[in-house]
């Protein structure tokens, strides 16, 4: 990975100083965008500089005024940035209630021109998959479009980490924007749609994040296109990260502490349900060496206040039974989840 970097650099400088729609295209970019509409099974790519930027320009280059916007309410700032710009109609339903969308499909889809529904293949707090089989059902009845933000899910989940479609057997194809960053298991930087190739024509022409900034530098490019060929050679990263993820799941099940809606993805999330107790406890875990974000409020309500953990394929078994064993004495020293009935005792 390191050396395709130092290569890419060395033959294409730092930077590619101007948009690709001018003279700032080289190569790698194209390699890049093939290679990942190879691995997701979609027809074609389009690779942006940034992953939030990515969503907020696709989002407003589909869909505009006449237009309506289904999303999760639990969806991703960048997500609902390009709902806010499109100035389409939006309408966010319960976190993965797709009866919801169904209702609202039916009562809002006639005075609406195109409808987009948003979902994430997993979702970032909770670390839970949605049911994408539903979500897709919906779209075909009632001549909607899905977009499915695969921030959290590329890489992570299916077999081979192809994602959420992998993982529920639906079909990349019924899928219209599938849409991901290269900064989590690609291990780069920026953002990319991967669609048919008709509507990644149309935002090669419309969107502005894409028109009006300068392509991702070959470092990135290198990086990301590396990461790629990586998993579609290899399925042991994807194969390890999820044994890890299973082991931590099931050591904090046998020490009871609530891991919510958290299943068959590497984020989990201990809830504390207070946030005080969050950052004591992440004090606590800090001094010990493991390293956990609190999620406190006002990112989530005081009483879903969390410690949020991401597993990688590079954490040893030994490091999560300590890791584990750690979390459940820091919750009896500081007395921490004592109201919320969670184990005291283990
Ligand atoms: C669900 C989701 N979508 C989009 C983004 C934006 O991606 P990037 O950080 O590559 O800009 C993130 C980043 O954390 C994310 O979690």
């Amino acid at each position: 990975m390191q050396k395709a970097v130092v290569d890419a650099v060395l033959q294409y400088g730092t930077s590619v100083s101007a948009s690709r729609m001018l003279s700032g295209e080289i190569p790698l970019h194209l390699e890049l965008e093939k290679a990942i509409a190879s691995f997701i099974g979609a027809d074609d790519a389009l690779v942006y500089t940034s992953g939030h930027a990515t969503n907020v320009s696709t989002i407003a280059s589909i869909v505009g005024p006449p237009d309506l916007i289904l999303h999760d309410e639990l969806s991703h700032n960048s997500i609902v940035q390009g709902c806010l710009l499109s100035g389409a109609v939006r309408q966010p339903f319960s976190h993965n209630d797709w009866q919801e969308v169904k209702d609202h499909l039916i009562k809002l889809r006639p005075k609406h021109r195109r409808v987009l529904i948003i979902v994430e293949g997993a979702y970032s707090m909770d670390g839970d998959i949605p049911d994408l089989r539903r979500f897709v059902e919906l779209k075909k009845q009632h001549q909607a479009m899905l977009m499915i933000d695969e921030a959290h899910s590329i890489g992570t989940i299916g077999k081979t980490g192809r994602g959420v479609c992998e993982y529920t057997e639906v079909d990349p194809q019924e899928v219209d924007f599938l849409m991901g960053t290269l900064s989590k298991s690609l291990a780069s930087c920026g953002g990319y749609i991967a669609a048919g190739k008709e509507a990644i024509e149309l935002l090669k022409y419309t969107s502005d994040s894409f028109i009006f900034s300068a392509g991702i530098t070959p470092a990135n490019a290198a990086a990301a296109l590396e990461a790629v060929r990586l998993l579609d050679k290899d399925s042991s990263y994807v194969k390890r990260l999820q044994d890890q993820s299973n082991l931590f799941l099931k050591q904090c099940f046998d020490k009871r502490l609530n891991t919510g809606l958290s299943k068959d993805t590497p984020i989990i999330p201990i809830q504390i349900g207070n946030s005080e107790q969050a950052l004591a406890l992440g004090s606590y875990l800090y001094e010990k060496k493991i390293n956990v974000c609190p999620i406190v409020y006002p990112a989530v309500p005081d009483d879903a206040a969390c410690l949020r953990f991401f597993i990688t394929a590079d954490h040893t078994d030994e490091q999560i039974f300590e890791t584990v064993q750690c979390i459940a004495e820091g919750m009896k020293v500081l007395a921490v989840g004592k109201e919320y009935g969670m184990c005291m005792s283990c």
